[in-house]
This record gives C-alpha cells, structure tokens and sequence, in this order.
C-alpha cells in the first residue's frame, strides 16, 4: 500500500488530520482493511475457457482484436469496465454489458450506466476507424433496463457490425492516427485548471454537435456561478458520504497504491486524492458531518479543482431505452470533441444522483431534464486510469 509521507503541519492542516485529531485513528484503519490494493481487480465472473481464447486468438477475429484494445478506453462510471465485445464471426460482434459490474444503490434504475452503452457504441465506431474499418453498433430493440445489474450472466445490449471495407487487409486510413490519439488524450482530469477561458466559438460548435444527438449543452463561466456549482458539488460528494448503501459500493471500486498498467477502478493518482483521504473517507464518513472537519475537507476538495472557469450542463431525454444510448453519444461527441480542443473535463454526478441536489440543479439553472453538469477547462495532462487488459470475450 502506498503511504506519502505526511509532514506534521501538512497533516494537521488536512481534513483527514483533523479527523485523526478527533480521535477516529480505529476506524481509518479498519476501513483501510477492505479497501482494495493494487492486487484486487475485480474478476469477470466469466472466464474464457481455453476453446473460446483459442477461438479469439484466430486470424478471422484480427478485426476485433484490434477494435477491442483502443475500445478498452471508453470512460465508464467509476471506471468499472461492465462491457465486453463478443465477436461471432469476422464482421458481427455482440456487445453484452456485465451486471455485477454496475452501480445499482448510486446509479438508481442504471440510467447512467444504459448512457454508458451510447458511449461504448460510439468508442467502438471510433476504434474501427482508427484501424481503417467502418463499425456500426446498433442498439438491442428493448431492454429491461432497471434490471441489468441483477443478471447473472452477460446480456446482449447490441450488435457491432464491421461493414467496410470490402477487403478487410486495407487498413491505411487517411484519419487513423487522429482517432487513435483522440481516444488516447480524453481523460477525465480532477486536477486544478489554469484559468484560462475557453473559446465562445468552441462551445457554440460543440452545442450544435450535442444538439445532433436530441441533447443540449449549457455553458456557464460566470464565476459566482462557477464557484457556487463546486461547492454544490463538494456538499453532495459529503452528504452521499452519509448514504451507507452508496458508500459501500462506491468503496468496491476505490483502489489504493500506484497505478497500475491493467485495472479497473478509482486509483489515488487519478483521482488526485491520497491513500490517507480516502480511508479517511470509507473509515469515519460520520466526522464529515462534523462542522470543523466538513469545513475543511471542503477548503481542500475545492482548491483541486482551483483554475475551473466553466461548467457545463447536459439536458435531454434521458429515462428510457434506446434514449439513453443518444445520451451516451452525445456525451461521448462532446468528450472527444473537447478532447479535439484541448479542453479536459470532470463530470460531476455526485449532484444528480441525490435527488435534493438534483433539485437543486433543477432550480438554480432552470432546466428539469439535466442529467451531468461537468466542471471544464484546460489543464496539464491528468493521470491515466488504468484498463482492463482485455474486453473480449
Ligand atoms: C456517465 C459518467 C459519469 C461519471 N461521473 C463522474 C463523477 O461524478 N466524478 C468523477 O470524478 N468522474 C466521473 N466520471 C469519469 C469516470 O470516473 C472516468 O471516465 C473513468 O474513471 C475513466 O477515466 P478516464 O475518463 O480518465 O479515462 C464519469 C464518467 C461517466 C462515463
């Protein structure tokens, strides 16, 4: 496990230092215990079988093998990587998604976990192009979608089909290196930002973009507006702290120590947070109500995200399947087309997941369908979050 160093003024300035000062060193430590480490990946409750990755090892499954390793890249809620490519043959692929992998206590009814298959969708048209193919992924025609995390075994979201080119070994396309590197450079960064506005024009272009897909996208940079969506934020990221259901799945996917290359999960160097806030956090959720320490871990949340000038909001339909496969691209269009831009971005769900918040969201901006707000601007290159080695299965 991996333990910075605190010095003592630095440690009793933090939260987590006053959290220890109250006298709650017990219980950091025995949250400390069920966090995972570096060695803990979740495993898939479906293992190949040697027939089958003899199977997927073959010429005919080039195609895939190739789509699949940029795919692997996709953003997912918490990083927890529920789908996986199934191919059929050299063309068609199924596209299943994993239940034990999704959120149900913080994603209620799985509605942003269904707009992560929109995501996926779009990443794996994208990794076909990177490689010269032409991808088509269509969503199943219903679906059960507040059920998906209770199912056992893998369940068919929809259906990847490589319908050019003709001869799949011309695969020298005019844009690949700039789709490869796209989906390579769109992270999600929760460093500071260096307060530096981003172009009316940049916006105005990825708003028509958004609109295309039935979604609208609202920017605000006026920083009373800025400042008081953070804090709206850091006070939801507290209060669902409080929410023993939330907290406890939330903590299956925190990982301590050094990122590692193959994973899945919240890491400490992504997340910018340290070993120490983070049992802190899972161990002794209680003291973050305590005024003091509230205050505190407040002050230092929000100074990661100094430097942010823009907040954005995503608002459109977003209740039922195949609406919230749109939302996914939609997303996904803006993701890469910030990332095109230079712009990183932190989505801020914590908000809308609790629905007080979300009222909140709904009053403060007037809109009644928003789904993400997101903080945005430019930054250093964030760390990277770690994948899965592979998504095929
Ligand atoms: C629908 C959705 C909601 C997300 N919500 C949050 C969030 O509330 N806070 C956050 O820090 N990251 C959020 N993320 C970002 C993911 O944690 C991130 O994509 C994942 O860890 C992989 O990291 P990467 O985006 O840097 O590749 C969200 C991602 C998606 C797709």
């Amino acid at each position: 496990m991996h333990n910075r160093p605190l010095n003592r003024r630095e440690f009793s300035k933090r939260a987590v230092g006053t959290i220890a000062a109250l006298g709650s060193l017990g219980s950091v430590a025995s949250a400390c215990a069920s966090l995972p480490t570096a060695a803990s990946i979740r495993p898939d409750p479906t293992p190949l079988d040697a027939r089958r990755a003899a199977a997927l090892s073959g010429a005919d499954m080039a195609a895939w093998r190739q789509v699949a390793q940029l795919a692997r890249l996709v953003p997912t809620p918490h990083n927890t990587q529920p789908f996986r490519i199934r191919p059929i043959d050299a063309r068609t692929a199924e596209i299943v998604a994993l239940g034990e992998r999704f959120l149900p206590a913080e994603d209620d009814g799985n509605l942003y976990m269904a707009s992560a298959f929109g995501i996926m969708a779009a990443t794996i048209e994208m990794a076909a192009k990177a490689h010269g193919l032409d991808a088509r992924v269509s969503p199943v025609a219903s679906l059960d979608v507040a059920a998906l995390h209770t199912a056992t075994s893998p369940t068919l979201l929809g259906t990847a089909s490589i319908v050019g080119p003709e001869d799949m070994q011309v695969q020298i396309p005019r844009y690949a290196r700039d789709d490869n590197e796209l989906l390579h450079i769109r992270r999600t960064s929760r460093i500071p930002y260096d307060g530096r506005l981003v172009l009316r024009e940049t916006w105005e272009r990825l708003a028509a973009a958004t609109a295309s897909h039935g979604h609208q996208l609202i920017e605000h940079h006026d920083p009373d507006v800025v400042r008081r969506t953070l804090r709206l934020n850091v006070d939801a990221l507290l209060d669902n702290l409080r929410l023993t259901d939330e907290r406890r799945e939330i903590q299956r996917w925190y990982r301590l120590g050094p990122t590692p290359q193959f994973g899945d999960g919240l890491w400490e160097k992504p997340m910018n947070q340290d070993s120490f806030e983070i049992k802190a956090a899972f161990g002794s959720p209680g003291f973050f109500g305590l005024p003091v320490v509230r205050q505190v871990a407040r002050r230092d949340y929000l100074a990661t995200q100094r430097g942010t000038r823009h907040i954005l909001l995503l608002h459109g339909p977003f209740a039922g399947w195949p609406d919230l496969v749109a939302a996914g691209r939609a997303l996904f269009g803006l993701w890469i087309g910030m990332a095109q831009a230079g712009v990183y971005v932190q989505p801020m769900g914590s908000m809308l997941t609790n629905p007080r918040y979300a009222a909140e969201v709904a009053r403060r901006f007037d809109v009644t369908d928003c789904w993400l707000v997101m903080r945005a601007g430019y930054s250093a290159e964030p760390p990277r979050a770690p994948r899965l080695a592979s998504i095929l299965i």
